[in-house]
Parts: C-alpha cells; sequence; structure tokens
C-alpha cells in the first residue's frame, strides 16, 4: 500500500494548507533547529516541504544543509513573501523547486501529485512525456512506449522498439483523447532524432516538435514571471524580459506561420490539463495566436503575445484574492480582481517591456465584454479591438478545456458551442462573427 509521506519544516499544522495535506497520507512536523536537522530522519520522506525559516537561518543555508542530508530526496521551498522570491537562487542552493504561494498552489500539487505516483511507480521518474502529436503511424520507431493509467496507477506498453504504429492504432489513440505518452529517458535522444526526421520531411527547417514546443514555451513563460515576482531587482529584469521575450516570439512565430497543419488537432493537444497560472497563459496565448490566424488577421503574432501577459497582473492581486476562483469571489474582491487587466500594463510598463500597440491594447481589453457588461473600464461595441475580441475568446475556450480541481473539461467542440450558445441567448459578451468562422475549424 501506499504510504505518501511528507516531513514540513517551519510550520504548524494549521498554518498548512488543507489541499496540501489531502496529497499526504502521514505529516511529520519538524522545527528548524541545526541540530536536528543534520541526523536524518529514521525513514526518510518521500518530500520535504519547507516554509520559510526564521532568523537562525536563512533559507539558502537551510537548502544546503537539507540537501546534503538528502541528496535524492524532492525538497520543496514555499515561500507566502512576493517581494523576497527568488526561485532561480533558491533552486540552484539546493531546493528541487521553489513555489511563491498562492499564485503557485497548483503547481505545488501538481509537483506533489507526481511525487506521490512516484511513491507507488518509482520507474515513471525514468520515463518523459511526450506528445502524441509528434508521433506519425506507419513509421518504424526505434524507442518503446508506454501509456500510464492513473486510474491503476499502471505503465503498460503501447508500442515495441522496432514497431511502427499502425493507421489503426494511430486513429483509436486520436479518439481516445490521449494527448500523452511516455519514453524511457534513454530513448528520448533516439525521439528527438525520430521528430527532427518527420519534421525535415514536411519541410520546416529549425521547426520544433511539438513536445519541445509546449516545454519550451511553459518554460519561458515561468522564467519570465519569476523574474517579476522579484520586486527590487529591475535592471536585471528588463535585459532578461528582453531575451525571454524574443524567444517566446520565435516559438509563437513557428506555431502560428505553419500553417499548413490542422490548427484543430493542434488545439485538442493543449486541452484537458491541470491548469495552473503558467499553463493559462501559455494556452491562451497559443489559442490566441491560431484563432488570428484562423479569422485571417494580419497579426497573429502580436495577439499570441498579448495571450502570454494578459494576465501577469495578477501578481499584484492581494494574496487572499488571488486564491479564490473568480466566480467565488465577495462583491468587494471581485472589484479588486477587475484591476488585474491595469496591473497587467502596470508590470510591462515598469519592467519596460517594449510590445506592439495592437499587443497592448489586447491585454487592456481582455475582459471587455461586447455589451459594456465588462471591465475595467466597461467599453462596448466598436470600442473593443479585434485582438481583445480573441483573446478573450481564447481566454474562455482556455477555461471550458482545462480541468479544474478535477472537474472534467469540455472538448474544443462543445467549448465552442457553449460559448456560442450562452452568447446567442444569454448575453452577448463574446464576438458572434468570430465564433461562428471558429466553429468550422471543429464541427465541419
Ligand atoms: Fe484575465
Ligand atoms: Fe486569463
Amino acid at each position: 500500500m501506499n504510504n505518501f509521506q511528507i516531513t514540513i519544516y517551519g510550520a504548524k499544522d494549521s498554518q498548512v494548507h488543507p489541499e496540501i495535506k489531502r496529497v499526504a497520507e502521514s505529516i511529520d512536523y519538524q522545527p528548524y533547529d541545526i541540530e536536528q536537522m543534520i541526523e536524518p530522519l529514521p525513514k526518510t520522506p518521500n518530500v520535504i516541504l519547507c516554509y520559510p525559516p526564521t532568523e537562525e537561518i536563512s533559507s539558502l543555508e537551510l537548502a544546503q544543509t537539507l540537501r546534503s542530508v538528502y541528496p535524492e530526496t524532492s525538497i520543496f521551498f514555499i515561500s507566502l513573501n512576493k517581494s523576497t522570491f527568488d526561485k532561480k537562487r533558491l533552486i540552484k542552493n539546493g531546493f528541487t523547486q521553489a513555489f511563491l504561494l498562492p499564485w503557485e498552489k497548483a503547481d505545488l500539487l501538481r509537483a506533489m501529485n507526481y511525487e506521490s505516483i512516484y511513491s507507488v511507480l518509482p520507474e515513471l521518474r525514468d520515463y518523459k512525456a511526450i506528445k502524441v502529436a509528434d508521433l506519425k503511424p506507419g513509421i518504424v520507431l526505434d524507442f518503446a512506449l508506454k501509456v500510464y493509467l492513473p486510474r491503476s496507477n499502471k505503465l503498460l506498453p503501447f508500442s515495441h522498439e522496432g514497431d511502427p504504429i499502425s493507421e489503426d492504432k494511430f486513429e483509436k489513440l486520436k479518439e481516445s483523447n490521449l494527448n500523452t505518452l511516455f519514453v524511457k529517458k534513454d530513448g528520448v535522444e533516439k525521439f528527438r532524432a525520430y521528430t527532427a526526421n518527420v519534421l525535415k520531411d514536411l519541410m520546416k527547417p529549425g521547426a520544433l516538435s511539438e513536445t519541445d514546443k509546449q516545454d519550451k514555451l511553459e518554460n519561458c513563460v515561468r522564467d519570465l514571471i519569476s523574474d517579476m515576482f522579484i520586486e527590487d531587482s529591475k535592471e536585471n529584469t528588463f535585459a532578461a524580459s528582453q531575451v525571454l521575450l524574443t524567444e517566446v516570439k520565435e516559438i509563437i512565430d513557428i506555431l502560428v506561420e505553419d500553417a499548413n497543419k490542422d490548427v484543430s488537432q493542434k488545439v485538442s493537444l493543449l486541452i484537458n490539463q491541470e491548469q495552473n497560472f503558467y499553463l493559462h497563459l501559455s494556452n491562451v496565448s497559443t489559442y490566441a495566436g491560431l484563432f488570428a490566424m484562423v479569422l485571417g488577421m494580419p497579426n497573429p503574432q502580436e495577439v499570441a503575445l498579448a495571450g502570454l501577459l494578459h494576465d501577469i497582473g495578477k501578481i499584484n492581486l492581494p494574496p487572499e484574492i488571488a486564491e479564490i476562483p473568480e466566480d467565488q469571489l465577495t462583491a468587494t474582491a471581485k472589484e479588486a480582481y477587475k484591476k488585474h487587466p491595469d496591473f497587467s500594463i502596470d508590470i510591462i510598463k515598469l519592467r519596460r517591456i517594449v510590445l506592439p500597440d495592437s499587443s497592448l491594447k489586447a491585454i487592456a481589453q481582455h475582459h471587455e465584454a461586447l455589451n459594456g457588461t465588462g471591465y475595467p473600464k466597461g467599453l462596448s461595441g466598436p470600442k473593443i479591438c479585434k485582438e481583445a475580441r480573441v483573446l478573450a475568446i481564447a481566454n474562455a475556450f482556455d477555461n471550458l478545456t482545462s480541468i479544474h480541481q478535477g472537474k472534467l473539461a469540455l472538448t474544443p467542440r462543445e467549448a465552442l458551442l457553449k460559448l456560442l450558445d450562452d452568447n446567442m441567448t444569454k448575453s452577448m459578451e463574446l464576438d458572434l462573427e468570430m465564433l461562428k468562422k471558429l466553429k468550422t475549424l471543429f464541427i465541419k
């Protein structure tokens, strides 16, 4: 039986979020006492969580100390203070990951869930998740593929080394809504060579596989935003933001210029995932770029860029608001929440991030509604730019097609039908003409 054990340093039971406690089967609380800390615990925990330490020890010393006692264990640092949070330094000094709560709570829970799966299925650590969309039927694969079944917690063979995936099996895979398969880490090089080969046949020099693209986009957003959390290093952030933005632009360029590929297939790759802040941004960016392209707009890259940054203003919301889902906010909290599009623009200006005007406008207007009921300005009709309309659709689309707190997501088809239906009968918030055109992507 699974006995997933967590050791928590520097917090009392009452300070630990119930959702965090729910992942663990047993929790052991330890004080920050150096003498005690350097003695290994009788049973090595599956995960160690560290809350901010007291004056006697700094976070960096803490990282180094615990890492030396537990070289193999995942040690997560949890911070509740945005101004002193320096993710890169914390990780450099020994923490496996560092999370700023409440913004990164979903990431922390995801990381802990993975650890709990590893505790019963240790071999999964040796595998890398790859995107089904990178595979082509009929080509011999010189690496084996496995499929992970969450209900029974099993990793089963999907195809063997030297086998091609038959057309038949490939069709079934597409129908099953399964986006991910697993390759053993020592086979990843072969997988990369295979995707490079497939892409070469499609005449796309320099193209990235879907697996690498998503990893890269999500990591870029993560780096970009974790730099913004550090309040007192504006100079650094400016240079870093420019580098990251250039990198992000490149990815987006590849993504939207590559119009030969089936857009609906690309979208179906991204749905059905547990949403977190970073994934939401990278998904909305992708959807907004693709939708703008399908709608024949001249600047899909600029719309995608807006998607990437549209919600960064949320990091300036008070923590108690950032933690609650939007539809559960009290009236006062909702008023504060409505400022986040403006905060996004403030951060972009403060960090001197250079964006095209259309991207800035789209960010500022992404919650405006055509019938005038939106925020922050309550603009209506023609006052809302096209880019913002696409962004609003991409935002709603991602919310419907992502998993929230275990709740099942809609398929792209269901999501578009719902958006169309809501906007025809209940409200007129989104652009109906755009929705009708986008519908044809998923419903022939
Ligand atoms: Fe937003
Ligand atoms: Fe959003």
